[in-house]
């Protein structure tokens, strides 16, 4: 056992020595009251220590114990519907355990050691059976929506079973398997946080996660495996975009990071998620869901690490062959973290004091995402939805510019708009999406309207500004009436498609097959108007026709089942505009 003495104490850093052969993100019980810590700079035993509970009181000469293994994860049945802190202590336990308070060097076990789980164990498996690394042994129903795959760590060496239990009630640290290495295999396996998990290959991302909002799914989509950011000044809808996502997003598994925000939206996941009922399975939204927490009054050093645990329990998921969704909220706030560990270093800053290795952070988090095949030969992925929070809501700051870089989905809250109440208020000029290219090909075989239709309606929209220029000059009535009928088609697209309250009911979470019907008879709409003008019908008739508001308004008014309700108003549609087209014709 390696044992040092603290020398100096600054904050959440706290510097040792006398730890010669600890290695670098070793974990070591800092002080008398034992804290997590982990080993951030190492030189011949003088060691930085980055601590990850509140170290106030800790004394100079207490002593620091390494445990010789790097911060890892417990990794199995247990983790569902957990709420964890960004070092998986389990913080319903803990407080349950504590009478409320969270005590520093508290020790809770990340997944309940005493629950009985049944295995069941893969019939071809037994003693004597190879083994390799990612291999499923058998499976454990852990919520009524998941069922945990139990596979060999890629950290097993062995290549065969030297005995092997079979099915049977076991709880997660009952040795199920033996290598002939002697290794033991148990339902819950170790992985460390900052490693990212093997897999066997790596695919393109064309296959989109469909979100249920609408503005997302049509004009800037994002692929399974893939990596957004959700940018915003304050209170543009950073969170309420994400908490929409993880609610309706068509993953496996949701892992929600909240991450240096405040205690009561934290509450809000806790106290909406159980409640809400997922649309694919019909069961409670968190079954399928696991939190961490490390909100602002939590220490700065766990807020750190939060992120690489956030995308390692997703990773873990993702081998078992699902698709998995992180949400972190936010990055802004986890950069902050970085910045206020770096200073207490007295790192030389970089620009607006974050330390120069932000971007290679950004990208150890980033990159992990992605679409592969799992060792089974399953296909599996981690996307990522990162809300960045730019002071003054300035996309020229270092954590936006430098996340830029890494994301290929970028999702940008405009000011104007949420103040305006248009909600969700992603900007159609600023957003982009680089995957719309990839996601083509399944849009194509899923409904092969969409890459035309999205076209016409960012066309549409790229037009109005530049026509709004003209009106802001010299107003509308100078506009020829082929430009004053985009502008109303183009609110049209505003107001009937993009908004999307997620407060409202019905509209709250809206299918492909709705959103391509709405988006459809909008420009129908376009078409048989335009035809109607060219006839010679007077503009004023055509866009004042009930039909146009009930047009804006269908997304409110029927469900999800009712689309052959939508395409009644097509049909209603079509026919007063035949009429009025052939009224002027002839
Ligand atoms: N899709 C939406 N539907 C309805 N209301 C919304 C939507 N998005 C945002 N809002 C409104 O905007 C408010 C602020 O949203 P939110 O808390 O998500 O902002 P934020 O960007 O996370 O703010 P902060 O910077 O404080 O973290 C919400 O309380 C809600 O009233
Ligand atoms: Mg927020």
């Amino acid at each position: 056992m390696i044992e040092g003495k603290i020398t100096r104490i600054s904050g959440p850093i706290v510097y040792a020595e006398g730890l010669d052969g600890c290695g670098l993100y070793d974990v070591v019980d800092v002080g008398e009251k034992k804290l997590i810590g982990e080993i951030i700079r190492q030189n011949k035993g003088n060691a930085t220590i980055q601590v990850y509970e509140e170290d106030t009181g800790m004394h100079i000469g207490e002593k620091v114990v390494c445990t010789e293994r790097p911060l890892s994860l417990r990794l199995g049945p247990g983790i569902v519907g957990n709420i964890y802190d960004g070092i998986q202590r389990p913080l319903k336990a803990m407080y349950e355990k504590s009478g409320g308070f969270l005590l520093p060097g508290e020790r809770t076990q990340p997944i309940d050691e005493e629950k009985i789980w049944h295995f069941d164990a893969l019939e071809n498996i037994k003693e004597g059976s190879s083994i390799y690394p990612g291999m499923v042994l058998g499976t454990v129903v852990e919520t009524q929506s998941i069922t945990e795959k139990i596979m060999v760590s890629p950290l097993i060496r062995g290549r065969t079973l030297k005995s092997f239990k079979g099915s049977g009630d076991y709880t997660v640290n009952d040795v199920i398997a033996v290598t002939e290495l002697d290794e033991e295999i148990q339902l819950a396996q170790y992985w460390p946080v900052r490693q990212p998990r093997p897999y066997a290959k790596k695919l393109g991302v064309t296959e989109p996660l469909i979100t249920g909002q609408r503005v997302i799914d049509v004009f800037f989509p994002l692929s399974k495996g893939g990596t957004a950011a959700i940018p915003g000044g304050f209170g543009t809808g950073k969170t309420m975009t994400q908490h929409a996502i993880a609610k309706w997003c068509d993953a496996d598994l949701i892992v929600y990071i909240g991450c240096g925000e405040r205690g009561n939206e934290m509450t809000e996941v806790l106290t909406e998620f159980p409640e809400l009922i997922d649309p694919r399975t019909g069961r409670s939204i968190m079954e399928r869901t696991i939190l961490i927490a490390n909100t602002s009054n939590m220490p700065v050093a766990a807020r750190e690490v939060s992120l690489y645990s956030g995308i390692t329990l997703a990773e873990y998921f993702r081998d078992m062959g699902m698709h998995v969704a992180i949400m972190a909220d936010s990055t802004s706030r986890w950069a902050e973290a970085l910045r206020e560990l770096s200073g207490r270093m007295e790192e030389m800053p970089a620009e607006e004091g974050f330390p120069a290795y932000l971007p290679t952070r950004l990208a150890s988090f980033y990159e992990r995402a992605g679409r592969v095949i799992n060792f089974e030969g399953q296909e599996g992925s981690v996307s990522i939805i990162g809300a960045v929070s730019p002071p003054g809501g300035d996309f020229s700051e270092p954590v936006t510019q430098h996340t830029k870089r890494f994301i290929r989905c970028f999702w940008a809250l405009d000011r104007e708009l949420a103040n305006a109440r248009h909600y969700p208020a992603i900007g159609w000029i600023d957003s982009y999406s680089e995957y719309a290219d990839e996601v083509r090909a399944w849009w194509e075989s899923h409904n092969p309207l969409w890459s035309e239709l999205r076209q016409k309606a960012l066309d549409i929209l790229k037009t109005e500004n530049r026509l709004q220029q003209i009106v802001r000059l010299i107003g509308p009535d100078a506009l020829p009436n082929a430009d004053r009928l985009l502008l109303r088609v183009a609110d049209m697209i505003k107001n009937g498609f993009l908004q999307q309250n997620a407060f409202d009911d019905i509209d709250k979470y809206c299918s492909s097959e709705k959103q391509i019907l709405i988006l459809e008879l909008i420009l129908a709409y376009y078409d048989r108007a335009i035809a109607c003008v060219k006839a010679g019908a007077p503009l004023s008739q055509v866009v004042s026709l009930p039909v146009c508001d009930e047009i804006v308004r269908i997304r409110m008014v029927y469900k999800n089942e009712e689309l052959d309700k939508i395409q009644e108003v097509r049909t209603r549609m079509d026919s007063q505009l035949g009429e009025i087209e052939r009224a002027f014709k002839n």
